[in-house]
Formats: structure tokens, sequence, C-alpha cells
């Protein structure tokens, strides 16, 4: 395996890669990897002849200092845990990242009127610049991401039909710890009470699946109910939405494909998640 730390041995390496006729799959990460992201590049591994991963904490992305300052940094450890399906990682620095000022606007129209959206302003802006770049100097015929951030795939997939570009983005389920609780880089900075009653989250999410009515509303008003009953959890939002167009839905008869996105605060720290009603 093969660390690169400039955008000139990507792009050289990558162009050795290409000529060769070989299929290359992305996987872009932020570092702090756990089973979730390996689940991704064995998929990876298996699916392409050459893969690559990116570690790397993209500033633009963040819209709060403290949170970028406190996003978790485990390079070493990363880079063990990769060695086994990755051939290439991609490890800058962000002065290496941005040589070129990000001065790129994309608009991903209703996608980022909702949900994340409204609450991390430019966030998406920060996340279409990075992967745009990451594309523009790896050319993957395959991109991996996780669900559990539902909308990024969403906004990926508007990027990619946006700039006309043949990659093909590929949705991986969410990984979960035995208690439910979704594997993120987030879950380290857990204290170990709030650690056992994020747990809740996937619970209350998945008793909601199991009420006998289609209004959105009820449904709702049941998980903010359980949530607020744990005491060091508390709700940003949850939102019912179609699963394409990410607009809110008032029925669960309104679409074939509906999706529950919810953001939670356990202590400090913000956690998302998400559940398919159909
Ligand atoms: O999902 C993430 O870890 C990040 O948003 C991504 C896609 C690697 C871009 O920095």
């Amino acid at each position: 395996m093969l660390v690169i730390k400039t955008v000139d041995e990507l792009q050289d390496v990558l162009f050795r890669v290409h000529s060769a006729g070989k299929s290359v799959g992305l996987v872009p990460t932020m570092g702090a990897l756990h089973e979730g992201h390996l689940s991704l590049m064995k998929r990876a591994r298996r699916e392409n002849q050459a893969t690559v991963c990116s570690i790397f904490v993209n500033p633009t992305q963040f819209n709060n200092k403290e949170d970028l300052e406190k996003y978790p940094r485990t390079l070493e450890a990363d880079l063990k845990l990769v060695e086994e399906y990755m051939d290439f990682v991609f490890a800058p620095s962000a002065e290496e990242v941005y040589k070129v000022p990000a001065t790129e606007h994309y608009d991903f129209g209703d996608l980022e009127k909702v949900m994340e959206g409204p609450m991390r302003p430019g966030h998406f802006n920060g996340v279409g610049i990075i992967v745009k770049r990451l594309f523009d100097w790896i050319r993957p015929d395959k991109a991996y991401f996780g669900e559990k951030d539902f909308q990024q795939i969403a906004i990926i997939k508007s990027l990619v039909r946006q700039c006309n570009l043949d990659i093909q983005i590929v949705p991986c389920p969410i990984v979960r710890e035995e208690s439910g609780l979704a594997l993120s880089s987030r879950n380290k900075r857990l204290s170990e009470y709030e650690h056992t009653q994020a747990a809740n989250i996937y619970r209350i999410l998945k008793e909601s699946l199991e009420l006998k009515t289609d209004s959105v509303a009820e449904i709702k008003k049941f998980v903010a109910n359980e949530i607020e009953k744990i005491d060091v959890l508390k709700l940003e939002y949850y939102e019912i939405v179609d699963g394409e167009t990410l607009q809110p839905v008032n029925s669960l008869n309104d679409s074939n494909s509906i999706v529950g996105c919810i953001t939670v605060y356990a202590g400090e720290v913000r956690l998302i998640d998400n559940i398919r009603y159909k």
C-alpha cells in the first residue's frame, strides 16, 4: 500500500493505473476509521482492480470551528486498518488540497434546503468541493459512501449529474454496534454513559416502524417524546422524507421511498442516523 501526500504524485500514480486499464474504486473518508468504513473498503476491494481511499479532515465542510478541532485524527492506526484492502491512501495536508483556494459554488437546489442544509450552512458546498476535487484527481469508476449520511449521498449523486461525471456512486448500508448505535467516528467522543444511552436512538427509530399509523406527524411526535425521555439525548430534528427528493412527506402513503432522518445530541456530540419506512 502506497501512502500519497501530494496531488502531483496522486495524479501520476493514477495515470499509470488508468493506462493499465484497471478499474478504480474510491472510498473518501475523514479518517478515524471504524468497521463502517472498512465495509466500504471491503466492497471496493471486491469490485475493483485498484483501490484508493482518501483520509482528509476537510475544513471547508465544517461550519463549526470547535467541531473541526475536536474531530479525531488517528492516521497511524487508520493506515494499519486499511492496509489489507487499499492499494493507495491519499492523506494530504489542507495546504495541499487547497493550494487552489476553495472558491467553487455548487447549487444542490431543494436537496440542501432541508435537514443538515439549514443546520450546517456551507457544509454541503464544502463536501461538494472536496469530493469533486477527489473525483477529478483520481477519476474513479466507482465511489463508495455510507448510508448513515443519507442526505450526503443524494448531494453527491446530484454533483455527479451536474458535472456530468462518469462515476457510479455506491451507497453502502449502515454498520451498527451490537447495541444498535450506528458506527461513527464521533462515537469516540461519547462518555461511557452517553454511549450506552445513544443506543436508544436506533431502538426508538425501530419502534416507530411498528406504529399503527401512516401519519408522519404522529410518528414524529412518538420519536420526539421517546428521545425526550432519555436524559442525555436532545433531539435536533426528526424528518420523514421522500428517499429521492428528500422533501418532507405528510403520510407514509405519499411516496414509494420514505426515510426517517434524525439528528440527536448525546451530551456535546452530534449524532445522525436514519431508518427506511419503505
Ligand atoms: O462522509 C465523510 O466522511 C465526508 O463528508 C467525505 C465524503 C469524506 C468528504 O470529506
